[in-house]
């Protein structure tokens, strides 16, 4: 025998004792689901995404009452736009007739109390599958970028949504956004910044999903280099000083350490976003029975927890709240 007076394993030696030791909680009040739409009919599957597909309106109705039923009741919208739409200075992003102010009016008619948040970015509506207005030279213009963004809030806010999360990186504009919103009386309606997003090669299936790859050059103009994580901190200073409700790291599993820093560093709500990448990576590992799909992404979801995020976006909430339900 050992003469041990420290034996750790005590702590583990049934269900019940881990149950009540455990430090990290995961349910689906964490969860906020990404979906796709698009302004036809049915469901679209995307090829990269397998088990995600893009929603007409009625398929998207049909998928939030059942998401509901499963116990998520926090979705985020993204627009599949039709290239006639698109346009360099992105003006279909504030159209109120346009494809989300049509999908967020219907959602809050049929259920006042579903959280519905949106993007806040040009991409999908632009001609350059950037975030922002290109300049002739190619350049990003930021100023001019920030304005059209606080017309794309302004019209979701009028559309009934409940949280804007700008997600372009463009500075200045959770400021710009949050005036112009208490300014046309919408002091009620939250911020979700984008605050450090990276310049990550996982958006890739996102970008399939809506045809929204840039058409030239990448976005690390404005998205932030993998490389940083101090540089969070400056951008945790300028969202919280410019009134964020919210402070997003994206991606997530990547960036586990700069979920961590800016949970230490902020006393703001901390979100995190699974991103497409990472759902194709383990889609595709349990597609071919090289994963234990629930298994795994359970373990992925608890960890972007652990490391400090109090809010999670993910493709899987859905089904990771039903494998939550099945596991008590
Ligand atoms: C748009 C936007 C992107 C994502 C969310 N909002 C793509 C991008 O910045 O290129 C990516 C989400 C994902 O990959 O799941 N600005």
């Amino acid at each position: 025998m050992l003469d041990l007076i420290e034996r750790p394993r005590r702590n583990r030696r049934n269900r019940w004792t881990r149950d009540m030791m455990r430090e990290t909680r995961l349910g689906p009040e964490h969860f906020i689901y990404p979906l796709f739409i698009h302004a036809g009919k049915g469901r679209q599957p995307i090829g990269s995404m397998p088990g995600c597909a893009r929603l007409g309106l009625d398929a998207l109705m049909r998928e939030v009452e059942g998401a509901r039923g499963d116990g998520v009741g926090a979705v985020v919208l993204f627009p599949a736009v039709e290239e006639a739409l698109k346009s360099s200075t992105g003006e279909e992003s504030h159209n109120p007739q346009g494809l989300v102010p049509r999908a967020i009016r219907r959602l809050k008619a049929e259920w006042p109390d579903l959280v519905v948040v949106t993007d806040v970015a040009l991409d999908p509506y632009s001609s350059d599958g950037h975030d922002g207005i290109v300049s002739p030279e190619g350049r990003i213009l930021n100023d001019e970028t920030v304005a059209v963004l606080v017309q794309q809030a302004l019209c979701q806010a009028e559309a009934g949504a409940d949280i804007i999360a700008p997600s372009d990186m463009m500075d200045g504009r959770i400021g710009a956004i949050r005036a112009g919103l208490d300014g046309a009386g919408f002091t009620e309606v939250q911020l979700m910044a984008y605050t450090a997003k990276y310049a990550s090669a996982f958006y890739g299936p996102f970008r399939d999903a809506l045809d929204s790859a840039p058409r030239f050059g990448d976005k690390k103009t404005y998205q932030m280099d993998p490389a940083n994580a101090r540089e969070a901190l400056r951008e945790v200073a300028l969202d919280e000083s410019e009134g964020a409700d919210m402070l997003m790291v994206k991606p997530a599993g990547p960036f586990l350490d700069v979920i961590r820093l800016v949970r230490e560093s902020t006393a703001l709500p901390v979100a995190a976003y699974q991103v497409s990448g990472e759902y194709a990576m383990l889609a595709a590992a349990a597609q071919n029975g090289w994963l234990d799909e629930k298994k795994a992404v359970l373990e992925s979801l608890l960890g972007i927890r652990r490391a400090g995020a109090d809010v999670i976006l993910t493709y899987f909430a859905r089904r990771a709240a039903r494998w939550l339900k099945e596991n008590h």
